[in-house]
């Protein structure tokens, strides 16, 4: 089993990322921690826990990381736009969540990475603040990272947050630049991707209508999430991009990655922007293409498969 660490901020789409890598039977999730993107830190908080409680994965350790941006305010308006106001739309759960460990996330990232015998795979799904703040004060932890997979950034597209930048680039300019350019490896999957991980209406009401407890859930988070996103799209679905990096590992044939040197803009009205060398060999791999059906398909049977 391939063991990893979630860092993330759910919101909808990292939700349903974390069910996802609660059942893989290809993955070993060690912990998740937590940071302040599509809500408050102590929303994003409150959710993970309460989706892993309901996944059944109420073991799983969590930790609460930085409550904000390296070098900024947290402006989490446009996640609110998306996710609601409380980051899952105001998702009713029916489950008692464990509380959160005393740990703070970073602490923890650096104490088991130092610790790590076998090299670690960090999936991140929010502003990557918890993961810059652990190589500004650990370079060395970057040796036990095997790879990080990432959701962020766009590329060859425009942005969703302003016509330059994607969401987590956007809301931690400063922290997506430390962490792609750590010399670590980095499967990074940008809005050029994960706009092709859309879930339809049809594949929605499968999850919504379906038997299953967690297919149900992940349906109903799904339709609550295409319902906000139809204003965007002009039309009900919703582009699942967390739940993409999962998919990958699952089963990496999923997606086609180019490699470059990408930087990131950290000033002014382009702040967030990826700006790709691909002149010059870098240590970051972009999605550019992915088996859109195919990747519904291989949520629809994980989550299906757990009876
Ligand atoms: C990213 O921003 C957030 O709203 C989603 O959870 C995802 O991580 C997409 O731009
Ligand atoms: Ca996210």
């Amino acid at each position: 089993k391939r063991k990893i660490i979630i860092d993330c901020d759910p919101g909808h789409d990292d939700a349903v990322a974390l069910v996802l890598a609660t059942l893989a039977p290809e993955l070993e999730l060690m912990g998740v921690t937590v940071v302040a993107g599509n809500s408050s830190l102590k929303n994003t908080v409150r959710n993970a826990l309460h989706v892993l409680a309901f996944a059944g994965a109420n073991t799983i350790p969590v930790y609460a990381g930085c409550v904000k941006p390296l070098e900024r305010q947290l402006l989490n308006q446009s996640g609110e736009e998306i996710h609601g106001e409380d980051g899952l739309g105001n998702y009713r759960f029916d489950v008692e969540a464990a509380l959160p460990q005393r740990k703070h996330a970073v602490d923890y990232l650096i104490e088991t990475l130092r610790a790590a015998e076998k090299p670690i795979t960090l999936v991140c799904l929010g502003p990557l603040t918890n993961i810059a703040a652990v190589f500004e004060r650990c370079p060395e932890c970057k040796q036990n990272v095997d790879c990080l997979v990432i959701m962020g950034g766009a590329v060859r597209v425009p942005g969703n947050v302003t016509p330059a930048a994607e969401f987590n680039f956007y809301v931690d300019p400063e922290a997506a630049k430390i962490v792609l350019e750590s010399g670590c490896n980095i499967y990074l999957h940008p809005l050029d991707a994960t706009m092709q991980a859309l879930f339809k209406r049809k594949d929605i009401e499968m999850l919504e209508y379906a038997e299953d407890k967690l297919a149900n859930f992940v349906g109903s988070l799904l339709a609550l999430y295409a319902g906000t996103y139809e204003k965007e799209l002009g039309f009900y679905a919703c582009p699942v991009h967390d739940a993409l990096c999962i998919g990958a590992l699952i089963q990496p044939s999923l997606v086609e990655y180019e490699n470059a040197a990408i930087d990131v803009v950290t000033e002014g009205e382009m702040a967030g922007k990826c700006l790709i060398d691909t002149s010059r060999t870098g240590s970051v791999w972009f999605a550019t293409k992915i088996d859109s059906r195919g990747f519904v398909r291989i949520v629809e049977e994980t989550v299906s498969a757990d009876k």
